[in-house]
């Protein structure tokens, strides 16, 4: 009853001296888009990558770009960022750090589809799902965080698949189909849980960065995701 599952690698968890190379791997190994993890050391105490960083990045990967805004004042910093995406990328930005009674995250959205690129918002982990329920119709994609954002590598929040279920929901009812994406502690032993509750994107940053063998590592999360989706 759900589309194919992909998977987006963080590149948070890959070597920063060898991006170009790990972006290749992820690409030839079947994943779906490059995650951009874009902090400011202000909305989450952890400072990551900037603009230069993401115009590089789109420079070298074949993949669409999946940049996820973990910033403030997004709407102040989205035209840099979009000035070096397009068709085909995504861009992510936090309801937590939109005024929405002032009309801020229609304007993320108006922004980031004039750029050309598709438009999603974020809801971390305390965040209600019905929140985004007004922009579904706009929107090409939901984040549901399932971590707390900030840090790569901590353990996936029970009950994520629960919030993911109300988005499916939702979108129902309102009679579109962004793409459901989750990201934080998604590997193995998560992600047939989150499939079957209809996540289309699953975040991997250790998961998959951090395996012995990255692409074998796509292939196996990708698999159990899709047995879990065909039994749901
Ligand atoms: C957390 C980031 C995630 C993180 C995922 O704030 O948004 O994308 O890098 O890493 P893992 O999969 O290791 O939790
Ligand atoms: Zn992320």
């Amino acid at each position: 009853m759900f589309g194919p599952v992909k998977i987006a690698p963080s590149i948070l968890s890959a070597d920063f001296m060898n991006m170009e190379r790990d972006v290749e791997l992820i690409t030839e190994g079947g994943a779906g888009y490059v995650h951009v993890d874009v902090m400011d050391g202000h909305f989450v105490p952890n400072l990551t990558i900037g603009v230069p960083f993401v115009q590089g990045l789109k420079r070298v990967s074949r993949l669409p770009l999946d940049v996820h805004l973990m910033i403030s004042n997004p709407l102040t910093q989205l035209p840099w960022y979009l000035e070096h995406v397009g068709a085909g990328d995504l861009v992510t930005v936090h309801v937590e750090a939109l005024d929405l009674a002032a009309d801020e995250a229609w304007r993320a959205i108006e922004l980031i589809h004039e750029a050309g690129a598709g438009a999603g918002l974020v809801l971390k982990p305390d965040t209600e799902a019905d929140v985004v329920a007004p922009y579904l119709p706009q929107l090409e994609m939901v984040l549901a965080m399932s971590v707390y954002p900030g840090f790569s590598g901590q353990s996936y929040i029970e009950g994520t698949e629960g919030k993911v279920a109300r988005l499916v929901e939702l979108s129902r009812e309102a009679g579109v189909a962004p793409l459901l994406e989750v990201d934080g502690g998604i590997g193995l032993a998560t992600a047939g849980r989150v499939a079957a509750a209809g996540a289309d994107v699953l975040v991997c940053g250790n998961a998959v960065m951090k395996a012995e063998d990255p692409q074998a590592a796509i292939r196996d999360i990708t698999a159990a995701a899709e047995a879990a989706r065909e039994e749901a």
